[in-house]
């Protein structure tokens, strides 16, 4: 953590201006913390839906969550871009920070912070528009009006997210008009259009058969050179596949978090041991 952030809270969400090439990534135990929570409860009016959750999400490497349906992985996920802001009724305790600044202070620009931290749903959802206008909305939203700007963002992140080949040529077509796989694509094009640096992935390849699930999972192992990610899982393989590190939750609790390999060969904790081997969820 730079000193600044250690000596005077800083409340600035602009990205810090890091040519990313010229910083050779560091082996991923040795990286710092992109975000972390401290102590984080959260509730969905008088229910409780995560217990004083510790975690610190190293940069530039897929982090997975996983465990059983409705152990509260959805929601933590969404406290990193304050998603869960927009439920009513929510409230929470303890701390979730960015770079080390508290998102949830009340000078944070929750605009800003959800440009920096894009997410990826289970469902594509594409807008009813253009493959190009999808890419170009973040954008335009932001004020780009430029034409030959607007079209460099577009090929870039469609390059970026493995997709320009197949639609290169049909740009101006409905973005309805793509399979699930590319759709899935699109969308994360479109997150990368608002140049995030962090990607939260929400079961992004449930949805998928098995060739486009393989293309987005090869997708999410490229993009980790540029990008902190984290994504929630259903499936214990694909969380083995492309996740340096794994957090596995149960009722609303971290039970363990540590490296991918270590987690499914040696889990610390007998639950996670019985998650992965099958004897429940
Ligand atoms: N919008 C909401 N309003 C009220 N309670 C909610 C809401 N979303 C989630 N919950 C509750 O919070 C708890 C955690 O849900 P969450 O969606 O985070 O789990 P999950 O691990 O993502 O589950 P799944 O694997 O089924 O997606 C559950 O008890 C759920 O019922
Ligand atoms: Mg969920």
């Amino acid at each position: 953590m730079p000193d600044s952030m250690t000596t005077e809270p800083q409340f600035s969400l602009t990205p810090p201006t890091v040519n990313r090439s010229e910083n050779a990534p560091a082996p991923a135990t040795q990286r710092k913390a992109k975000l972390e929570a401290r102590r984080l409860n959260f509730f969905y009016g008088e229910n409780q839906a995560l217990f004083d959750i510790s975690m610190q999400i190293p940069e530039r490497a897929v982090t997975a969550l996983i465990g059983p349906s409705g152990c509260g992985k959805s929601t933590f996920l969404r406290t990193f871009n304050r998603m869960n802001d927009i439920i009513e009724g929510t409230r929470h305790t303890g701390e979730v920070l960015l770079e080390g600044t508290n998102i949830y202070d009340p000078r944070v620009d929750v605009v800003a912070l959800r440009k920096r931290v894009g997410m990826v749903f289970q469902k594509s959802t594409p807008f009813p528009k253009s493959i190009f206008d999808n890419v170009a909305y973040g954008p335009r939203v932001a004020g780009v009006r430029d034409r030959a700007k607007l079209a460099e963002t577009v090929e870039s992140c469609l390059l970026r997210a493995a997709l320009w080949d197949e639609v290169k040529d049909r740009l101006h077509d409905s973005a309805m008009a793509l399979s699930g796989g590319q759709q899935q694509r699109l969308c994360i094009a479109r997150a990368l259009a608002t140049e995030p640096d962090v990607l939260l992935m929400d079961e992004p390849a449930s949805a998928l058969d098995p060739a486009s699930t393989a293309r987005v999972e090869d997708l999410i192992f490229d993009l980790k050179s540029n990008y902190t990610i984290v994504i929630v899982t259903h499936n214990m393989q694909q969380a083995a596949r492309v996740s340096d590190h794994t957090g596995f939750f149960y009722q609303g609790n971290l039970v363990e978090f540590g490296g991918t390999q270590a987690l499914f060969t040696k889990p610390r904790e007998k639950q996670t041991e019985d998650y992965i081997t099958g004897r429940f969820g």
